[in-house]
């Protein structure tokens, strides 16, 4: 686990490059896309370096993580509008190539297991943006979930409704009960987790992530098992941090020829 702390706009210049890199080495990539705030700067300098001609994703594909149940599918807060809205309309993937799970299926669990198998053929996820919730969720991966969980349906605690209730003109009530999750075992198979978090209040997560015990009650701690991966904070993220000293040592002696 390599942890970077910095300003935001250089943690959305190290995401990006970590993008950049992959599409430039394997232009079919798979890319996991997030939504939330934390991404956004990602997805501001992905365009921007698309529209200056760096980078291209016309042969690659992206797969959300999450979705709310039962919001019309052209919602402005349905994650599959967010993700519309916020990097595929600015960038050239291709129609088709970016898929979300079906939160207005009948068959709820049916379009879990068809989400795992799409993203199967995909041949699983090369780089998977993630944030976190403020009670150390990811994706929708509640306090309690199992840290082998598969997409499916997920109740949202209040928290992440209050927390979430800005999407919706500040109107807790209107966030949706329930979700469609990648679980911790489908995000925990891509090949490489790039999290970001900013501000004071996802400090205690973060240090629950980075160096807390690994537990179902703090369901991002999971990636603590994970081969590589790479987590972006701005200074009040990472103000809670017990060894802030020594990742910052790290990253400043970096070698050139290393990437994140
Ligand atoms: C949401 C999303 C997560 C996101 C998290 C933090 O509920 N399902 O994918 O990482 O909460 O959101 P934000 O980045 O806006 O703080």
């Amino acid at each position: 686990m390599e942890v970077v702390i910095a300003p935001a706009e250089v943690l959305a210049s190290v995401a990006a490059d970590a993008v950049q890199t992959l599409l430039r080495t394997r232009p079919t990539a798979v890319l996991g896309l997030a939504t939330g705030s934390s991404p956004v700067g990602v997805y501001d300098e992905l365009a921007r370096r698309h529209e200056a001609g760096q980078v291209s994703f016309a042969q690659a594909q992206g797969f959300l993580l999450d979705e709310y149940v039962g919001l019309p599918a052209h919602h402005p807060e349905a994650y599959r509008a967010v993700i519309e809205r916020e990097i595929e309309s600015r960038v050239d993937l291709a129609p088709g190539a970016v898929q979300g799970p079906d939160g207005r299926a009948d068959d709820l669990p049916a379009a879990c297991a068809a989400y795992e198998a799409a993203i199967a053929e995909a041949g699983g996820v090369d780089l998977q943006i993630l944030g976190i919730g403020t009670d150390g969720h990811v994706a929708f991966n509640e306090p309690g979930s199992s840290l082998a969980s598969r997409t499916r349906v997920k109740t949202l605690t209040e928290q992440t409704r209050a927390d979430n209730a800005r999407f919706f003109g500040g109107d807790g009530a209107a966030v949706p009960r329930h979700v469609l999750t990648q679980g911790l075992g489908t995000i925990m198979d891509a090949r490489h987790l790039v999290l970001l978090a900013t501000g004071r209040a996802k400090a205690e997560a973060v240090h629950q992530l980075v160096e807390g015990a690994v537990s179902a009650l703090w369901p991002a701690t999971v990636l603590q098992f994970h081969p590589h991966v790479t987590i972006l904070l701005d200074e009040a993220a990472a103000s809670r941090l017990q060894l802030a000293g020594y990742y910052r040592q790290a990253f400043a002696g970096k070698p050139r020829w290393q990437d994140v």
